[in-house]
């Protein structure tokens, strides 16, 4: 049986991915870096159909999406175990792809739609019955990154008109207006493997409405209960993640799911809890 685990990304120096190599290494495996961009695919290894890792760590990042797929589904043709697979990898870095496939879960999602049109008018009438502020999201992105509010519709109707003339997609969403004394906050849920292994509190900085930790957030030790580690399962499930950083915003109605990250991060949650996802992902590969 082969002592080595593949993983699939563009980024070796990041502290979490040094985490996960430690955690391979611990487990008595080799890891074998295989880089989108430096990376030759071979049909000859389909062939075979020869699975020749213990398993693949698919960690790919937004830069190399379409490169890092292509390597993925070669992998998984080859045979190889992979985690997080190329599908699930596919919906997580595409926020509507996420959304479609919470709606179709029936799990709480803000209202949202999205477009690739650029008939400003026709995305105009379909949020005239939205609730105010609505937010403005790239389709594919994270760390909060161009994502930007229009507190009323006269706001909105001038980004998208700006917009509408950037040939971007549109990816616009109800704000949920959930506020404490301390200001805004959701919950970041961790899930390996099916399990919640940790989660954190995620507190805006003041007069800022992103949580995102690296957009000043800070991220505090929190109470887990049923509800919202169901929930989080659920949504990691809904995209096919065996990996995932599930984001979670209280509403009057419930909880909702904001969106599953399919590379997180975890330094925010292991400063916070000490609780480190490297030793969890690194055992999933290994077993
Ligand atoms: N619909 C929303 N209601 C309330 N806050 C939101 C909403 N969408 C995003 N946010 C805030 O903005 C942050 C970044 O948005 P998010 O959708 O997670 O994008 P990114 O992938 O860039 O992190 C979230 O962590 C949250 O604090
Ligand atoms: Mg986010």
């Amino acid at each position: 049986m082969s002592r080595k685990i593949g993983i699939v990304s563009m980024n070796y120096d990041h502290w979490e991915m040094g985490q996960i190599l430690a955690s391979i290494e611990r487990n008595g495996y080799e890891a074998d870096l295989i880089d989108p961009r430096k990376t030759i695919l071979n049909l000859e290894e389909i062939y075979q159909k020869e699975a020749r890792y213990k398993s693949i760590l698919g960690r790919v990042e937004r830069p190399v999406l379409q490169s890092g797929l292509i390597i993925l589904k070669d992998l998984e043709l080859r045979g190889e175990k992979v985690i997080n697979n190329s599908r699930a990898i596919q919906y997580g870095q595409n926020k509507w792809y996420t959304s479609m496939l919470l709606a179709k879960m029936n799990i709480r999602h803000p209202k949202t739609i999205c477009s690739y049109t650029n008939h400003a008018k026709d995305i105009i009438d379909q949020i005239k019955d939205f609730k105010y502020p609505i937010v403005f999201k790239p389709i594919s992105g994270g760390r909060g990154e161009g994502v930007s509010r229009a507190c009323c519709f006269e706001e909105a109707v001038e980004i998208i008109t700006v917009l509408s003339n950037c040939n971007v997609p549109f990816y616009i969403q109800e704000f949920i207006h959930k506020k404490d004394e301390k200001g805004y906050f959701d919950y970041r849920v961790f899930v390996v493997g099916n399990e919640v292994i940790g989660s954190i509190r995620r507190e805006a900085s003041e007069n800022n409405w992103k949580t995102n930790i690296c957009n000043g957030g800070t991220a505090r030790k929190m109470k887990m209960n049923c509800e919202l580690a169901e929930l989080a399962i659920q949504a990691a499930k809904a995209i096919d993640a065996d990996v995932a950083g599930v984001d979670i915003i209280d509403s009057d109605e419930g909880y909702n799911v904001l969106e599953v990250n399919i590379c997180p991060l975890f330094r925010g949650l292991y400063d916070a809890t000490g609780i480190n996802p490297a030793e969890t992902i690194g055992k999933l590969l290994c077993s």
